[in-house]
């Protein structure tokens, strides 16, 4: 009961926390932005696929360098293979209700120096796909594959990648079984005007 009762006021503090955090702002895209946060417990309630559709078109909607667009997105929903892919990210991947691999397709991406923008477009994609997620009343979180050799190539023997599409990230997603309280980073003196060090 005394634990229930602990959980219950936590969660009641998530929700306040969360609501201060976004409520100094009036317009809705900044309060989801800045009401954003990682959530790694999930419900069993799913995802339905006009959800998922949603939040691939946000992901798609990112801006890339010259618009080249070099990426590729697999959405896993099969449980088998979201244990495969779970490697260090543990029960996250038994609980929520998929992942999306955010990927760099190498033939779609710029030629020579700039071939690495890729990680640039595919964050970019991630993020917004984040924040689709928040919006929706979803949770998510980014977990880190590229540029971790050994990650990247279990990522890949999971959901069969061919060698030109190399995974940035998986995102999990589900319904939130938590509410933290969004962190607050604003600090003033990671910001300079005009000149480095000058505030
Ligand atoms: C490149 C990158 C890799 C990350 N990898 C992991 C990860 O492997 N596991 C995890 O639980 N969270 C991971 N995160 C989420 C961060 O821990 C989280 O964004 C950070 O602590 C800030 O918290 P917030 O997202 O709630 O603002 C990653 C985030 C980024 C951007």
């Amino acid at each position: 009961m005394k634990r229930l009762l602990t959980i219950c006021l936590l969660m009641t503090m998530g929700v306040l926390g969360a609501l201060a955090q976004g409520e100094n702002y009036q317009n809705d895209a900044i309060k989801n932005i800045m009401t954003r946060t990682s959530i790694r417990k999930y419900t069993d309630q799913p995802v339905t696929k006009a959800e998922i559709e949603t939040l691939l078109k946000a992901g798609m909607a990112a801006p890339t360098a010259v618009n080249k667009q070099p990426w590729h997105f697999v959405v896993v929903t099969d449980k088998a293979k979201l244990k495969e892919l779970a490697g260090n990210r543990g029960r996250m991947l038994e609980q929520c209700a998929l992942a999306i691999v955010v990927c760099g397709n190498l033939e779609k991406a710029m030629p020579g120096k700039a071939q690495g923008y890729w990680i640039q477009d595919c964050s970019a994609a991630t993020e917004n796909i984040l924040l689709a997620a928040n919006a929706l009343g979803l949770g998510a979180v980014w977990t880190g594959v590229y540029p971790i050799d050994e990650r990247v190539e279990a990522v890949s023997k999971a959901v069969k990648l061919p060698e030109h599409i190399v995974p940035l990230c998986v995102i999990v997603i589900g319904h939130p079984a938590e509410s933290p309280t969004p962190k607050d980073k604003w600090k003033p003196e990671n910001v300079s005007y005009n000149e480095y060090g000058e505030h």
